[in-house]
């Protein structure tokens, strides 16, 4: 696996285009399938977790293939009753197949998905769902049955805690359902907004988008369409906190900056000049950064979890005390173990807060990312610190980003990959 190589104590400078969203672009590419049409979807980012995402489709008979401006899926011979039951294996957001997959072929099967290393990450919200719509579920060595009977129906389903994955999963199902689902509790994230304004192009009628109550009237026939991914806002956001942490001034150009109020919001408060432009967001950072007393990860329109392990990194060079405090995911806290080898005073108060202590100067080491955006963390960890840093376990940081070091070196950062 390659490694990254980070010469730190560069400030970043310049500017960088953001790449499209991973978490928007894979439910809007599973939900290609419902479409049994031919679909362009523009501003794809060519990462991991894509790859895969297309594989799957591939191997339910959709045509796929890189065009100039986007990749093209058509779905008109897709089977979606042949998904082999290991693909789901290995990526989470594969899951998000299943609503898709219930919902055309009445039966799925699939292997427990798997995902970041970050907590349980259960699919009961998942289950219930479809369970209200219709389906009946059995477990058998491992592998997960799903069964439509004789087609799923519309229902009123209230999902007890906000989950993005579930809601946009729900609504996957319930268009194909017959009849109406009322769905209250529905995630707000800008991804299942993104989700439901694809559908509606293709021709489904959802009610109520970018609220915590959708009304989806199932049934309708979808059609292939041509549709543009946003730009990744979680992407935008590490590099806006890697500015911080370096001292810079960088142009985050197409950043998504309507969905990023929360991170803006406390890069201000960390003593940051933000600028929304035409072209994107301007990130000035301070001369001395400013610390907080209290961070907290929430649901959108709140602090990202998974910017959570970034900012905390950032935190190491701000002047003064700062908890921190996720409370969507149990198990993100790895990161402290790695700083604290860095030179920072880091400190796990319990499984779901820690403390940092700044400002320290941290110092290169070696390292291995063991999920996605730990990984994003050191390697912003590895531009604050002094000397060199390895990072290792490359594969991680590959699913969420189409290429961290092509994009950092562009700010002036001396970073490569080995
Ligand atoms: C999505 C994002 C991920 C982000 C997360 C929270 C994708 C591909 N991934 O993940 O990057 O960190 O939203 O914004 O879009 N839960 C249950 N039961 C369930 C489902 C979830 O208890 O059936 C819990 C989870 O363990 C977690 C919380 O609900 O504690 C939120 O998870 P959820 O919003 O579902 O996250 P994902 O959709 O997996």
């Amino acid at each position: 696996m390659d490694s990254i190589h980070i010469h730190g104590g560069v400030c970043l400078q310049g500017k960088v285009r953001i790449q499209g969203s991973k978490n928007a672009a894979l439910p809007v590419l599973a939900a290609t399938i419902l479409t049994k049409g031919i679909n362009l979807i523009h501003n794809c980012p060519k990462i991991a977790d894509v790859y895969l995402m297309l594989e799957l489709l591939r191997s339910l008979g959709c045509v796929v293939s890189w065009e100039e401006d986007g990749v093209r899926v058509d779905a008109r011979n897709a089977a979606p009753n042949k998904m082999p039951v290991s693909a789901i294996k290995g990526m989470r957001s594969s899951l998000c197949l299943l609503g898709a997959l219930l919902g055309e072929a009445g039966e799925v099967a699939m292997e427990y998905p798997g995902g970041c290393v970050i907590g349980e990450r259960p699919i009961d919200l998942h289950l219930a769902a479809f369970r209200s719509l219709g389906a009946e579920f059995r477990e058998e060595n491992g592998i997960i049955y799903g069964n439509a009977g004789k087609g799923l129906m519309g229902a009123h389903i209230d999902m007890p805690r906000s989950s993005v994955g579930a809601t946009e999963n729900t609504v996957l199902a319930a268009v194909s359902a017959e009849g109406v689902t009322v769905l209250t509790g529905a995630a707000r994230e800008p991804e299942v907004e993104t989700l439901c304004k694809y559908l509606c192009r293709c021709g489904a009628q959802i009610e109520g988008i970018g609220t915590d109550r959708l009304v989806i009237v199932g049934g309708r026939r979808l059609s292939g369409t041509e549709f543009g991914v946003p730009a990744d806002r979680i992407v935008a956001g590490t590099y806006l906190l890697a500015c911080l942490g370096t001292g810079g001034a960088v142009l985050l150009e197409d950043a998504p900056v309507s969905h990023m109020e929360a991170v803006v919001s406390f890069a201000c408060r960390m003593g940051a000049e933000c600028q929304e432009a035409q072209e994107g967001l301007y990130v000035q950072a301070p001369g001395r950064l400013l610390s907080c007393d209290r961070l907290t990860t929430e649901i959108y329109p709140g602090f990202p979890t998974d910017l959570q392990s970034v900012a905390l990194v950032v935190m190491t060079a701000a002047e003064g005390k700062c908890l921190i405090e996720e409370t969507i995911f149990e198990n993100r806290f790895r990161i402290l173990e790695p700083l604290r080898r860095m030179g920072g005073k880091v400190r796990l108060i319990d499984a779901g807060k820690a403390e940092v202590e700044g400002p320290v100067f941290l110092n290169g080491t070696e390292t291995e990312a063991w999920e996605l955006r730990g990984g994003a963390a050191l390697v912003t960890a590895g531009l604050m610190a002094d000397g060199e840093t390895i990072v290792k376990g490359c594969d991680y940081i590959d699913r969420g980003y189409e290429n961290i070091c092509r994009d950092l070196r562009e700010l002036g950062a001396r970073i490569y990959r080995v």
